[in-house]
């Protein structure tokens, strides 16, 4: 490793913040032995702040039909080949009931954005799982929505919400996401989403199209600035019914090398090991957790929807019940020396 990796990393490590321009240069001289200094940093700030525990949180795709048409996505609107559906409010709960009774404290409903789940039908769900559960968190990850859709989806009782950012550079964010979307959008939903008291998570893909380490930079710095509660990266993966198709999917290393210093700038943040990274590489989410993550996301949706939510090609976890999905996360994460945990799983804001 270089002296300035070595100095740049010991200055993160203090400060928990690094110019602009020393994080693309810790992104572009990399090396073996600079993620492994990064890891052992990353674990050993993690470890005094969470133990050897791993949070879980059941993730429900409540519906894959989207209005949107972001180019790297598998369920945008013009994939015709993506079979549409959408969960009943019933069958939401009934995986709620399911999770409630395998161990998670925490529920995600995820979807595209899909008009049929209205303000009020959002709402709805949210408050009969809150009098359900109350000693759940409910997540939301549904996208972009006005303020006030926002505001009553919190009244109604949702704790958090998981808005990936997806790159913190507006052209690049331009060569993502048609034209009628925008990059002032996303972001006034972030804050939007922190300012009404949401527990709010950012994120993006490793190795998009286009994507430069200046670029990685900025994600960087949108991180130490914003100050998430949550954060979730995840490598791009190409899907092959859309306009990127033909790219080059994201790798382990550099997925696993930025989780560590995002753990070194914001040490009690929560940390997902995704199920991307444990698709490009089998033991992916190990190694995410090893690198510093402190999350894990098993499927809770019903097996007759779960190959019909592909963001991407040959997404892992499709056709095992949600108890097989969870045992086996437990198991995987026995194996390196950690312990998933009952339990909401909120951030440890005194630490920081
Ligand atoms: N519609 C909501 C939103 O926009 O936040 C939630 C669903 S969206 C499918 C969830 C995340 O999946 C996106 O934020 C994106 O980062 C990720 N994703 C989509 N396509 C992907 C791909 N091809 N490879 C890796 N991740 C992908
Ligand atoms: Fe809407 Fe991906 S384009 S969820």
């Amino acid at each position: 490793m270089n002296s300035r990796v070595a100095k740049l990393i010991e200055a993160l490590a203090a400060n928990h913040k690094l110019p602009l321009e020393d994080y693309e240069y810790l992104i572009q001289h990399r090396s073996d032995a600079a993620a492994e200094e990064l890891g052992k940093r990353a674990v050993k700030v993690r470890q005094e702040i969470y133990g050897n525990s791993v949070y879980v949180r059941g993730l429900i795709e409540i519906s894959n039909i989207c209005k949107n048409n972001c180019l790297y996505c598998g369920i945008r609107r013009s994939n015709y080949s993506c079979q549409r559906y959408r969960l009943s409010e019933e069958e939401i709960l009934a995986c709620c009931e399911e999770g409630y009774g395998l161990g998670f404290r925490t529920f995600v409903l995820q979807g595209g954005e899909d008009r049929y789940f209205s303000d009020e039908t959002v709402c709805r769900i949210v408050s009969r799982i809150k009098e359900r559960y109350p000693d759940c968190a409910v997540t939301l990850s549904l996208g972009e929505k006005s303020r006030e859709s926002y505001e009553k989806m919190y009244d109604a009782g949702a704790d958090r919400y998981l808005l990936r950012h997806e790159t913190a550079d507006r052209d690049h964010y331009g060569k993502l996401h048609p034209k009628e979307m925008s990059f002032e959008n996303r972001m006034r939903c972030l804050y939007d989403l922190k300012e009404i008291g949401y527990q709010v998570g950012c994120g993006f893909m490793v190795g998009s199209p286009f994507q430069t380490s200046s670029d990685l930079a900025e994600d960087l710095k949108f991180i130490e600035t914003f100050q998430p509660d949550m954060c979730g990266i995840g490598p791009f993966i190409p899907h092959q019914a859309t306009p990127f198709a033909g790219e080059k999917p994201g790798t382990v290393e550099l997925t696993c090398y930025l989780l560590s210093v995002i753990r070194l700038i914001h040490p009690s943040v929560l940390l997902t090991s995704t199920t991307a990274l444990g698709t490009i590489d089998p033991r992916g989410r190990e190694k995410g957790i090893l690198a510093g993550a402190n999350v894990v996301m098993p499927n809770l949706s019903p097996v007759s929807v779960r190959k019909k939510y592909e963001l991407y090609d040959n997404k892992i976890c499709t056709g095992d019940e949600s108890a097989q999905c969870r045992s086996c996360l437990a198991g995987r994460m026995k194996s390196i020396g950690y312990e998933i945990v009952t339990d909401r799983g909120d951030r440890k804001k005194s630490i920081t």
